[in-house]
């Protein structure tokens, strides 16, 4: 906690640290905002797009949603490619729910990468992270290049009125319908967190807010690394598409959890601990093993039948749920002091209540993990754990981002 502090302070006062604590030129929302905004949420490996209504009184409704994978081809071809994609995704939507014609012409673009930003509804990608690498988009404005698609697909008539990340549309989500909400965090593919900072305490800011506002700030803190790493993390991360990068991410999220419980696995195989006798093949493709499969195995499951893994023996069973247990302690641990940390530097003695809006399937749907998130706050703040409370906010990130654009259009109505 107090590494992370010391980044925390780093960062803001503009230091090359491992924590980026990105301004986003936005404050938390009230909860009386108003207005219809389309929301285009780019997490992962899905892209989702929905049709939101403000209802104001902290109500949201969702009023039509749509799913589309990435094909893995587009997270490593060309910029172009990807948002063309994405442009197409919106016309489908569209088409599926307004026979074409045109639903909202604001669209609140959420956009789960770190992003330096120029502007409420402007910013550049610093650089790519869970397994993405698509060319040509690092250092550009990630907005522009979405209008710029819609515009070639005939659907220039829409414009990004809002960029923001996955972190600060759940807190966003999170606060609109609850004022003791001061944190957005996601475990999920990857993680990260924002929380409400006071304008005075961002050095690298000065003198562009009222020193007694807030503005949100994104931590990007899957990048901190003063944590021990063991040859499993070390390993994966030089095999990575972005090594010495997200040393918090592949340590506490989805994306890698499976990916370090595979390769203790082979190891162990190595060592003929586990598997005798099987095919030595088995679990040899990197991220072959998900969280997901985690999940079922801890829960009694089997292994898919495309792993190779035949019927677990009893054995076998309670090694495999030992090592995948170590691994998703770690990481519950690792993003509950990272909350902790948080939440002390906004209340160094804990004397409010904090509420933390919580999105990502690690977090919503892995056995155990919030369980172990909460006994490991009370372990850190003793009897002031109390004083946190997790809210889960399932698909905050895309209703989220909705608000943030009423946020920003009510903000523009006032200059
Ligand atoms: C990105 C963050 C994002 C997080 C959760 C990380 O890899 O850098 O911007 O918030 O994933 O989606």
């Amino acid at each position: 906690m107090d590494y992370f502090h010391e980044e925390m302070q780093r960062g803001l006062a503009g230091g090359q640290g491992a924590l980026k604590m990105i301004p986003t030129f936005i404050g938390r929302p009230t909860g009386a905002e108003k207005g219809g905004f389309l929301a285009l949420d780019l997490g992962g490996t899905n892209l989702r797009i929905l049709d939101v209504t403000l209802a104001g009184k902290g109500k949201a409704h969702v009023t039509a949603t749509d799913r589309f994978v990435i094909p893995p081809s587009l997270m490593g071809g060309s910029g172009e490619d990807l948002f063309s994609f994405i442009a197409d995704c919106v016309k489908h939507f569209l088409r599926r729910f307004k026979n074409g014609g045109p639903l909202r012409d604001s669209l609140a673009f959420t956009f789960s990468f770190p992003v330096e930003h120029l502007s409420i509804s402007s910013g550049k990608l610093i650089s790519w992270t869970k397994g993405f690498t698509a060319g040509g988009v690092v250092g550009r404005d990630v907005a522009a290049l979405l209008n710029e698609a819609l515009k070639s697909k005939g659907a220039g008539f829409i414009t990004v009125e809002a960029l923001t990340n996955d972190t600060v549309g759940t807190l966003a989500a999170g606060s609109y319908a609850d004022s003791t909400c001061d944190m957005g965090v996601i475990l999920g593919t990857g993680t990260n967190a924002c929380y409400a900072e006071r304008a005075n305490r961002i050095g690298k800011l000065p003198g562009l807010p009222p020193p007694d506002a807030e503005m949100i700030v994104n931590m990007e803190w899957g990048n901190f690394d003063r944590i021990p790493r063991n040859g499993y993390d070390h390993a994966l991360d030089r095999a990575s598409s972005n090594p010495g990068r997200q040393c918090l991410e592949k340590m506490a999220s989805g994306l890698y959890m499976g990916e370090i419980a595979r390769r203790i696995l082979v190891e162990m195989m190595r060592q003929g601990l586990i598997f005798r006798g099987a095919d030595p093949s088995l679990f040899t493709a990197e991220y072959s093993l998900s969280a997901e499969q985690m999940a079922v195995v801890v829960q009694g499951g089997d292994f898919p039948r495309e792993s190779g893994v035949r019927e677990l023996s009893e054995v076998d069973r309670r090694s495999v749920c030992s090592v995948f247990c170590i691994v998703s302690r770690r990481a519950a641990r690792l993003a509950a002091t990272a909350i902790a940390a948080v939440v002390l530097w906004m209340d160094k003695n804990l004397d409010h209540f904090h509420t933390i809006a919580v999105d990502g399937s690690l977090f919503l749907k892995y056995p155990g993990f919030q369980a172990e998130m909460l006994f490991s706050l009370a372990d850190l703040l003793g009897d002031r754990a109390k004083w946190i409370k997790f809210a889960p906010t399932q698909d905050g990130s895309g209703t989220g981002a909705a608000i943030v654009a009423a946020v920003a259009s009510f903000a523009r109505a006032m200059d």
